[in-house]
């Protein structure tokens, strides 16, 4: 199951489903879209935190059990399910946090990827083992790992389904900071995010997400536009007389 907390503003979906350490299930799949497709239209909601339950993993993948059965239309409509949670998480008109507290592997370590941001607890183990049981990454694994990591490391990461510890993942870029317990440091966070104007923080990923693809002429003309755009905004004027009157700034998203 999907459990949901909310509190000023900030939505912690955890993935509880300890007997598989957290592995994700067709059912347990389903309702974490269902979840997202609900928070990226809520209003109340500012930004959503995606952690694990219990203290070993974040999330081990999708089932190995269940797609030990599955055939081609089957495997397919599966990869589709894991894909649509990825873009969701990606493109949602907010900020989304992965609060990595454990194994984050497969699946897991994908949807950590389609966040905006990533957190690990020192205990946490990333990586792409899918080689190990003679598939691929399936839920955007191929493709963002090499957009976060760069691809040389994306390559010896997805041919040999080695995983990294924290500091490694660190090192490497793949994750944003390590932090014990990490729910704290991605609560902590969302809070800094909450604050800010939404407005403006939905504008910034939308062009951060163009960032690597498409053509920089366009993205850059694009930015240049959306930056102008802004200024029609109760948000942009408050943020700027506030700081020429020398007093914090209080957005209201319009
Ligand atoms: N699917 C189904 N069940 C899983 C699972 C998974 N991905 N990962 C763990 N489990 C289950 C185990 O089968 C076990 O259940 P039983 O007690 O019923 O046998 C239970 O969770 C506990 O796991 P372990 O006994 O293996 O615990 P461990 O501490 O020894 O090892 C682990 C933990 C390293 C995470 C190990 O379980 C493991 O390697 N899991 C598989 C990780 C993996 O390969 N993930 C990628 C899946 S493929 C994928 O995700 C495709 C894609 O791109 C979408």
């Amino acid at each position: 199951m999907i459990r949901v907390d909310r509190a000023d503003a900030v939505a912690v979906l955890t993935v509880d489903r300890q007997e598989a350490m957290n592995a994700l299930d067709v059912a347990t799949l389903a309702e974490l879209r269902d979840r997202l497709r609900a928070l990226a239209d809520d209003e109340e909601t500012r930004v959503v935190i995606l952690t694990g339950a219990g203290e070993k993993a974040f999330v081990a993948g999708a089932d190995i059990k269940y797609m030990s059965g599955l055939g081609v239309d089957e495997a397919k409509a599966w990869g589709a399910l894991g894909h649509g949670v990825g873009r969701l998480l990606e493109t949602m008109p907010k900020p989304t946090i992965a609060a990595v507290n454990g194994f984050a592997l497969g699946g897991g370590c994908e949807l950590a990827l389609a966040c905006d941001i990533r957190y690990a607890a020192s205990s946490a183990k990333l990586g792409q083992p899918e080689v190990n049981l003679g598939i691929i990454p399936g839920w955007g694994g191929t493709q963002r790992l090499a957009r976060v990591c760069g691809l040389g490391i994306a390559k010896e990461l997805i041919f040999t389904g080695r995983l990294v510890d924290a500091d490694e993942a660190l090192r490497i870029g793949l994750v944003n900071g390590v932090h014990d317990p990490v729910l704290d440091r991605a609560r902590e966070t969302a809070a800094l995010l909450a604050a800010k104007s939404r407005l403006a923080l939905r504008a910034m990923k939308e062009l951060a997400n163009r960032a690597l693809g498409g053509e920089h002429a366009r993205n850059l003309e694009a930015e240049s536009d959306v930056f102008g755009e802004l200024f029609a905004g109760e948000d942009a004027r408050e943020g700027l007389v506030a700081f020429v009157e020398r007093r914090e700034a209080k957005f209201v998203g319009r």
